[in-house]
This record gives structure tokens, C-alpha cells and sequence, in this order.
């Protein structure tokens, strides 16, 4: 299988994964052969790519850290609490909300601890509309890993989990033409959204069943080290670790998804920007476990190597993300078989994307 950007998709191609529209309920299943019609139905949902299976990327799977039930079950538990937090319905709602969330990270910490030596890789099942959502899980899973492999203990990675779920959730208190914008925010919109980690805060600050420590990064998640951040402007050692971690994920996983007004980027291209942002705004340690925790080249992604051949990625390295197992592709089909480990003097020099 492999990710295919719609503009790219033509009748006859394959789904590899099932597509879900903004009510998490199934668009399209798994091996749905597209058609005119179908194409059109996941134009009309507003999503950005799907992943197929074709001829070149036959037989090529990735193992994700979560499977897709749950991810979807997490989004859908998401954007329920999302709605009923900012309505502010009575206590008793809101505890039961925040209860449901913890459920979901429960199962996510088991699937984390179940599938240990599993990379995180995006998975884009949905249209941009569910982008708050499906941004708000990805975070989530991946500032648990990379807390796991800082070390953090289980109670601790759960709060930071619990915050990355929620980092967003002052959004809902933003006008929706702001937040869903399809083109870049003029100054003034910049400003406005800047609201949203206080918003989210103050939507948190009574509410007695979650953590400070999850609080707080609802409250930083945009400060940088450098004192460039927002809104308090913190530096250094004012902004605690937890916040640290959910920030350097935040970003990631904002650079390398599709949204309607910008072209991802792939991890490669995102780990590169993060490396620089890291030595001024971001932790660099961080940074190292989110390098290792990250597929940067999933099964299935075309690549151009160093001597200009196509290749298209077989196998991760967990030693070395850098330099996958690949194979060669001739004139539209594979042919011999590279490990970049054994071959010291190649390497990726770029993700092709066609
Ligand atoms: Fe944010």
C-alpha cells in the first residue's frame, strides 16, 4: 500500500484503507474500487489523500502503533467532548466527558505498551473538516511514545496524554471561519486564534477530575523556548517538560498532515525543519525521541536515492530511520533489492510523491 494525494487518484485505483467521513461513520471500505462517483464523494468530504494498493507498492504493508478502530473510536470521543466542554453543559456532563477521554487513553497507553517495537505513522482516514480531531489522537499517540521513551512513568505519560488530547480544545471558543480557514489567516486572524490556548485553559480550570500537569499544556503548548511563544511568552526552565513534549509533537504532526491550504511535508522534510527549530525554540533532547519514535520512511513511500534511482522503501531500519531497506523501481516495476545499511555510500535525498 502507499499514500496517494487525491489530485493523483484515477478511476480504477484500489483503496488499501477505509475512508471515514466527519461523523466517523464509514465512506468508502477497504479494497472499494474507485469509480468517478466514488472519487467525487471523497472530494466532496474534503479529503486530501487515500492510501492504495497498485501494482508498485503490492504486498507492502506498514504496522501502525494503533489500529484504525480505535483511532477512530479516539476521534469520535474527541469531537464529542470537544462539543460539550465549550458548551459548558452541567458538571456532571463535563466529569463524564473527561471520564471517556481517560478511557481512551487507557487503551491507547495499552496498545502503545502492546505493539512496543511499532513506529508512529500517520494515518490519514478522513476529510480536513475532522482535522482538529484528527490532529488532537495523532498528537496524543505521539507525545505518549515519545514520553515512554523518555522514561516517564506510566501515571505521568497518562497526564501528558490526557493534555495532548485536549491541547486544542480552546478552538472550539474561536470563530469556526478562523479555525477551518482555507487559505493562510491574515495578522488580525493570527491574533485572534493566538486566543486559544487561554480560551482552553479557562474552559479546563474548573474542572476537578484532570491533572495540572494536562492543564498546563492546554495553557503552553505554543511557548518556545527562546521566549518567542505565546501567550506568556515563557523561556527555558518556565516551561516544564510535559509542555515540552506535546510541542515538538504538535508541530510534527502539523507539518506533516494535509490540509486543503498547504502540501505536507513528509517526516523527512519535517524532522530537517524541527532539527534547526530545536536549537533555538524547541527541546533538543526531545527532538532525539521523536526522531526515534517517528516512521520517517513507512513501507510503501517512493524515494529518490542519491544516485538519482527511483526506489520505493520495503522495509524500516529502527536502527537507523534514515537508511531503509529499498527497491529499486525500473521502468514502472521493481527490480534488485537494497538494504542502505549495507550500502554506506547511497542514501535518500528526497520523498517523491506522484
Ligand atoms: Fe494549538
Amino acid at each position: 500500500m502507499r499514500l496517494k494525494g487525491l489530485e493523483s487518484i484515477r478511476e480504477g485505483d484500489v483503496l488499501a484503507k477505509p475512508v471515514y467521513d466527519d461523523k466517523c461513520q464509514l465512506l468508502l471500505a477497504k479494497d472499494a474500487v474507485l469509480t468517478e462517483s466514488y472519487i467525487h464523494r471523497l472530494s466532496q468530504a474534503n479529503v486530501q489523500c487515500v492510501y492504495i494498493e497498485d501494482e508498485l507498492s503490492q504486498g507492502l504493508e506498514f504496522e501502525n502503533v494503533i489500529p484504525d478502530t480505535l483511532k477512530i473510536k479516539s476521534i469520535n470521543t474527541i469531537k464529542q467532548a470537544f462539543k460539550t466542554l465549550s458548551e459548558r453543559k452541567s458538571a456532571t456532563y463535563t466529569v463524564g466527558n473527561i471520564d471517556a477521554i481517560k478511557d481512551v487513553i487507557e487503551s491507547l497507553m495499552s496498545a502503545i505498551y502492546a505493539n512496543k517495537d511499532t513506529l508512529f505513522c500517520m494515518t490519514e482516514l478522513m476529510g480536513t473538516d475532522m482535522y482538529t480531531y484528527n490532529h488532537s489522537a495523532e498528537v496524543a499517540i505521539l507525545s505518549m511514545m515519545v514520553a515512554k521513551s523518555m522514561g516517564f512513568n506510566n501515571l505521568f505519560i497518562e497526564k501528558i496524554g490526557m493534555g495532548a488530547l485536549l491541547h486544542d480544545i480552546g478552538k472550539m471558543k474561536i470563530d469556526s471561519s478562523i479555525v477551518h480557514k482555507n487559505s493562510e489567516l491574515t495578522e488580525d486572524e493570527y491574533e485572534e486564534m493566538k486566543k486559544h490556548p487561554q480560551l482552553g485553559y479557562d474552559l479546563m480550570k474548573e474542572i476537578y477530575n484532570i491533572s495540572p500537569i494536562s492543564r498546563q499544556i492546554i495553557l503552553l503548548h505554543h511557548e518556545k523556548l527562546n521566549g518567542v511563544g505565546y501567550p506568556l511568552g515563557l523561556e527555558e526552565s518556565d516551561i516544564p517538560v510535559h509542555v515540552r513534549v506535546v510541542t515538538i509533537c504538535d508541530i510534527f504532526n502539523a507539518i506533516t498532515s494535509s490540509r486543503s491550504y498547504k502540501k505536507k511535508m513528509n517526516a523527512d522534510e519535517a524532522l530537517e525543519v524541527l532539527r534547526v527549530e530545536s536549537v533555538y525554540e524547541l527541546d533538543r533532547e526531545i527532538y532525539h525521541h521523536l526522531m526515534k519514535v517517528a516512521n520517517i520512511y513507512p513501507a510503501g513511500t517512493l524515494v529518490e536515492l542519491s544516485n538519482g534511482q527511483l526506489a520505493i522503501v520495503v522495509k524500516e531500519n529502527k536502527e537507523a530511520q534514515t537508511r531503509p531497506v529499498v527497491q529499486i523501481v525500473k521502468s514502472g516495476k521493481r527490480a534488485e533489492v537494497l538494504d542502505l545499511m549495507e550500502h554506506l555510500t547511497l542514501f535518500v535525498s528526497r520523498t517523491v510523491d506522484f
